[in-house]
């Protein structure tokens, strides 16, 4: 009896550590990822809060007004003005696509095809001949 409670105490501490890093990397996942601003600047476009919840819907409007009504300018709710454009203006201060777009979107499972056209911060420095817009 006395053998089995320890072998059975055994066979518990055992599988506590074989299992262990799924249990660690479990605790891990759950977290949210840290995303790299990539910026010294202070302040988003808009707040905070605000580009959490429509960041999304802010970029289609700026699609929209460029490319609809020739419009460029983006006149912040406090009064500062922005281009209007996903490569020349998100990704001058959000300088890593990856830690920081990608790495909220992964973790959230989200898959924009932006990136199939427009171009991201890194390829930026490669194709430095390519004309602003
Ligand atoms: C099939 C290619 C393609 C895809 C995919 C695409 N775009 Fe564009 N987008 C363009 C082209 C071409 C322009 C026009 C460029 C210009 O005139 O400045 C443009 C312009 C824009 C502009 C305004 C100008 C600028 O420099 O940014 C915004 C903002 C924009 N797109 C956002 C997005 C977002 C957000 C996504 C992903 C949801 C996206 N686009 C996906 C091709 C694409
Ligand atoms: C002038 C620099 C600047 C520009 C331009 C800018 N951002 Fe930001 N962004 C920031 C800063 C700084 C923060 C962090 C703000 C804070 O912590 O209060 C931020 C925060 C964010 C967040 C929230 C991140 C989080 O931690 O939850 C999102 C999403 C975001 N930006 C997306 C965008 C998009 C999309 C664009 C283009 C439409 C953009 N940003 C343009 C500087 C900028
Ligand atoms: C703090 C987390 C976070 C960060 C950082 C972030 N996003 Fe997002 N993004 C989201 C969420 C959440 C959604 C999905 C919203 C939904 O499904 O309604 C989303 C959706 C989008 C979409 C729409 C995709 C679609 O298929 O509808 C675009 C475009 C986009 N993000 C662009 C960006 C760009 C560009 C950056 C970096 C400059 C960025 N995001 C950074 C959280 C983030």
């Amino acid at each position: 009896m006395y053998n089995a409670g320890k072998i059975i105490a055994l066979i518990v501490i055992f599988l506590a550590l074989i299992t262990s890093p799924f249990w660690y990397d479990f605790g891990k996942s759950s977290k949210a990822p840290k995303l790299e601003v990539g910026t010294q600047e202070k302040q988003c476009v808009e707040s905070k809060a605000f580009m959490q919840a429509n960041h999304m819907v802010l970029l289609d409007q700026w699609r929209d007004q460029v490319l609809r009504d020739g419009k460029r300018i983006y006149v912040s709710s406090t009064g500062k003005e922005y281009k209007m454009s996903l490569q020349n203006t998100c990704t001058k201060c959000h300088s890593s696509k990856t830690k920081f777009c990608d790495r909220c979107h992964n973790y959230l499972n989200v898959t924009p095809n932006c990136w199939d056209c427009h171009i991201a911060p890194k390829e930026q420095e490669q194709q430095a001949g390519r004309s602003e817009k």
